[in-house]
């Protein structure tokens, strides 16, 4: 168990600065700051005294954690958390962590080191080891998006399994029979709960799920636009495609138009988040709404809370899904 003394001496300061910094009791430069909470990082100082430190910085900042910031899903996201977090008087440092596990540890040990009062996070992936780290040093964080039912954390989730269902019911109703569906990233648990709710729908109509008719994308469009391509040289051609994102179904609205394919008379399309590039697509993307800025807001006053009451029990809000038709499905408009 390291003492505070031989935090001193790592940090090169006396035992006294070491107690400012944790306590935050007198002012203390960045630079030894900085070096004082990286001290007790190295060492493992005592999870709850740097807790301590952290809950008593008072820096009115919150970190976001999102794995793709430059996806218009989470930039949407990050927009309502820092829009709602500046209306109650706080900042926001912004980490991408660009889906890597490794990175995403190195940005939670550099919102510690920034001493931020509470953090919104959005898994890099499925597992998240950062989370049992952040879990020892009890700061308030909430999770958006990607769950992580392992561990019982304040969570703010859109219903992705009713966005599925909904999204291939839809085109049920419109007479297709023959819907691929393009996936995201099978280990992410959204996009595994849209797959689930398509193929639900698909046996719920007594329609069969076909493997021929599903591909795997990753969340951008390129895996979209390949999909299709491939999708389009089957014998028997889908006359429908879900993708479980906007950015996919924009690279299958790409692939279509090179193929000559016409959609929605040839080809319905059927996207999904509702980014608001999603209508401005030609003809604009019909896809199931996920409520990013209701979903921000919960997240910032999820962990405001917490801020101001650590011993609240775990909250769990899912937002449900609703399908928004616009004109690459064809039926009403
Ligand atoms: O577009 C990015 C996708 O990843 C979204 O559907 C969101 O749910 C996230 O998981």
């Amino acid at each position: 168990m390291s003492t505070i003394r031989e935090v001193a001496i790592r940090a090169g300061v006396s035992s006294t600065t070491v107690s400012h910094v944790i306590n935050n009791t007198r002012f203390v430069s960045e630079e030894v700051r900085q070096r004082v909470q990286a001290a007790m990082i190295e060492l493992g100082y005592h999870p709850n005294a740097l807790a301590r430190s952290l809950r008593r910085g008072e820096t009115n900042t919150l970190g976001l954690i999102l794995p793709d910031s430059a996806n218009p899903f989470f930039a949407e996201i990050g927009h309502s958390v820092e829009t709602a977090a500046f209306s109650h008087g706080y900042n926001v440092i912004l980490c991408n962590t660009d889906g890597d596990v490794d990175r995403e540890r190195t940005y939670v040990d550099v919102l510690l080191k920034k001493q931020v009062d509470g953090i919104v996070f959005v898994a890099a992936g499925e597992r998240s080891d950062s989370i049992s780290h952040i879990l020892k040093l009890e700061i308030p964080i909430v999770v958006v998006d990607r769950d992580l039912p392992e561990v019982q954390l304040d969570t703010v989730l859109s219903d992705n399994y009713q966005g599925g269902y909904l999204a291939t019911q839809h085109l049920i109703n419109l007479g297709h029979r023959r819907i691929a569906c393009i996936s995201g990233p099978s280990h992410l648990n959204p996009s595994a709960l849209r797959v689930t709710g398509y193929k639900q729908a698909l046996l719920d109509a007594h329609i069969p799920v076909y493997d021929h008719l599903m591909r795997q994308g990753n969340f951008h469009p390129s895996s979209g636009w390949q999909a299709t391509l491939d999708l389009l040289t089957l014998p028997e051609k889908p006359t429908a495609i879900f993708a479980c994102n906007d950015l996919m179904a924009m690279g299958v609205l790409r692939a279509a138009a090179e193929c000559g394919v016409r959609v929605p008379q040839e080809l319905a399309v059927m996207g999904y988040d509702d980014i608001e590039l999603s209508s401005y697509t030609t003809p604009a993307l019909s896809t199931v709404r996920q409520p990013k800025a209701e979903i921000g807001q919960t997240a910032v006053r999820m962990v405001l809370e917490r801020i101001q009451n650590k011993d609240i029990p775990p909250r769990r809000e899912l937002h449900p899904a609703q399908v928004i038709v616009r004109g690459t499905c064809g039926g009403q408009q």
